[in-house]
């Protein structure tokens, strides 16, 4: 029979393993400045009440889709109330839990800070228009897809840290503006050790309890869907993203659930029970899905490439 530990017993089993990765990101994690990043000096002010210049799209060379990249991953990031709420109360707020969701808070306030001042200062985005979005996404609020669910959340965020780690890097490049390359490439650092601190602890889940481990990793894999879905136009700025190769379903594969995966060692673990191996079984199915889904959206983009280039 396999065995299956209630929250509270997880989340004792893991108490020392948090001790410990907390301990470790505290090494590893370089203090940083958000001000330091932002030119402050090519500011100017906007009309309104300072009685500047309006934004208008020609403020900044950033090309559309860049723009809205910036502007999904900024709103992403400002969502952090709700993403505290959901790991606050699935992880609690009790010693090393606790003191991780606030550092892990903390970090990540940091990404909003440091993304909105350089945007503001570079006239990367309409204010007026961001600040609208903000308002309506925060307004909504956010829930983990498997929200409440110890397990399941620490298999989401540790593909979702990931993803945003990809994400970030990839709309710095796009930007060709090699001072917010530089500050997103830092905060995708950030993310990564993120990263790694939940993937380590879902790692000791596994070997805890890995038939219902297996069960949860199934469950994320076959529901992943990134925290920005609630933005303003979401679906059509994605498929900009991901035609553009900020974000699609190869980068979500081979760069996002391979790695971690391969980490764990979902395809080679031993002794799983006949639920355990069903839902490895599952999830090995839906890769192979995955792989052609991700060829056959790579096979449209090529043609629609071909048929925008110039003659
Ligand atoms: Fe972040
Ligand atoms: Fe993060």
């Amino acid at each position: 029979m396999p065995t299956t530990l209630s929250q509270t017993e997880l989340l004792r089993e893991l108490d020392q393993v948090v001790v410990g990765e907390l301990d470790r990101h505290e090494k590893v994690a370089k203090e940083w400045f958000p001000h330091e990043y932002v030119p402050w000096s090519e500011g100017r002010n906007f009309d309104g009440r300072m009685g500047g210049e309006q934004w208008t799209e020609s403020d900044s060379e950033v090309s559309e889709v860049a723009r809205s990249a910036l502007i999904v991953n900024l709103l992403t990031e400002d969502n952090l109330p709700s993403y505290h709420y959901e790991i606050a109360t699935t992880f609690g707020r009790d010693a090393a839990w606790g003191e991780w969701v606030h550092r892990w808070t903390a970090e990540e306030g940091r990404h909003a800070i440091a993304m909105r001042d350089y945007m503001l200062v570079k006239r990367m985005v309409d204010p007026v228009e961001l600040e609208r979005f903000r308002m309506k996404h925060m307004s909504e609020g956010y829930a983990l897809p498997q929200s409440g669910e110890l397990m399941d959340s620490l298999a989401y965020v540790s593909f979702q840290e990931l993803a945003t780690r990809v994400s970030h890097r990839n709309t710095g490049k796009l930007t060709r503006d090699p001072m917010c390359e530089d500050l997103l490439t830092r905060i995708a650092l950030d993310e990564n050790l993120h990263m790694i601190f939940y993937r380590n602890l879902m790692n000791a889940a596994l070997e805890i309890s890995p038939d219902q481990a297996m069960v949860s990793i199934l469950n994320v894999v076959k529901s992943f869907e990134m925290p920005g879905t609630g933005i303003p136009g979401f679906q059509r700025k994605a498929v900009e993203m991901a035609v553009e190769g900020i974000y699609d379903l190869r980068q979500h594969k081979d760069d996002v659930l391979a790695p971690v995966l391969r980490f764990w060692k979902v395809f080679e673990l031993e002794g799983l029970s006949a639920e355990g191996e069903a839902a490895r079984t599952e999830l090995s199915e839906f890769l192979e899905t995955l792989e052609k889904q991700a060829l056959r959206f790579e096979d449209k983009r090529d043609m629609l490439k071909a048929r925008m280039a110039p003659r």
